[in-house]
């Protein structure tokens, strides 16, 4: 299976994959379902909603400076750095992340090809948006969130910022899902990595490119919403099967 997957990659012009967070399982970054998933022990609408920031604002901020800290201990793995070469050796290929944890951007720019950037469908966990005139910009310190204060401020109206990240019940950037659903369509190849395929509108983007005939390759070591309609499904962890698809 191995050798047919490869050999779909080499017969393949434009290629979209679709990351979740399965593909930085081994970097050390917690998934959000199954066993050790963070929705196992935590409410998603206590802490992933517009309705619980307006509610509990610290609440939330605690979570996400948690999350915060944890990702920024982790480093890209081998998953993240074969997409940045498959993404130099064919040049006309789309990777669409639903992950917020900035790997695949890491990645890239430590193999010096800070140009081969994920279409980001969920934002980014290490950005901020002021909630009143929305302006967005990137925040990598350490936040203290102890109270309210002392949560980041908006430098140009001085109002609360949240995370840049899309919660349940929000739109997806809309540029960046519509820049997705293109290439899915337009996609020969269609690559699926770490996603049990859950979440909508993101999983449209994988049913988009089945539905326009591409070839698609399942990498998951579970079960996902995809594999009934993947082309071939490789049970495997995405750090030990990307090597071997692109190497
Ligand atoms: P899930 O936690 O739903 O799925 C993670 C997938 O990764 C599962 O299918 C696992 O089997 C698989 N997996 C685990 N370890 C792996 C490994 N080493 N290699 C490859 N795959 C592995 O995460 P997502 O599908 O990304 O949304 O979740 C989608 C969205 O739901 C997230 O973006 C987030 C969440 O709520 C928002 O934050 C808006
Ligand atoms: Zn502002």
């Amino acid at each position: 299976m191995i050798a047919e997957a490869r050999a779909a990659i080499e017969a393949s012009t434009r290629i979209v994959v679709m990351t979740g967070a399965g593909v930085s399982a081994e970097s050390g970054v917690p998934t959000f379902r199954g066993e050790e998933g963070l929705w196992r022990n935590h409410r998603a609408e206590d802490l992933a909603t517009p309705q619980a920031f307006a509610r509990d604002p610290l609440t939330v901020w605690q979570w996400y400076a948690w999350r915060r800290s944890l990702i920024a201990a982790c480093r890209p793995n081998a998953a993240h750095r074969s997409l940045v070469q498959l993404m130099c050796r064919k040049a006309a290929t789309t990777l669409v992340s639903q992950n917020v944890d900035g790997l695949h951007e890491q990645a890239a720019s430590e193999a010096g090809r800070s140009d081969c950037r994920p279409v980001l469908l969920h934002g980014s966990i290490f950005r901020v948006r002021c909630i009143e005139c929305r302006n967005e910009r990137e925040h990598r310190e350490d936040i203290e969130a102890t109270s309210l204060e002392a949560l980041p401020h908006c430098p140009a109206c001085g109002s609360l910022e949240r995370p840049a990240v899309v919660w349940f019940g929000e739109i997806l950037p809309r540029d960046n899902l519509r820049r997705a659903l293109e290439a899915a369509a337009a996609a020969d190849l269609c690559l699926v990595v770490g996603t049990s395929g859950s979440v909508y509108p993101a999983a449209s983007v994988v049913d988009t490119a089945i539905a326009s005939g591409a070839t698609t390759i399942v990498i998951d070591p579970a079960g996902t919403g995809f594999d009934s309609g993947a082309t071939l499904k490789l049970s495997g962890a995405a750090a030990e099967v990307l090597p071997l698809l692109v190497r």
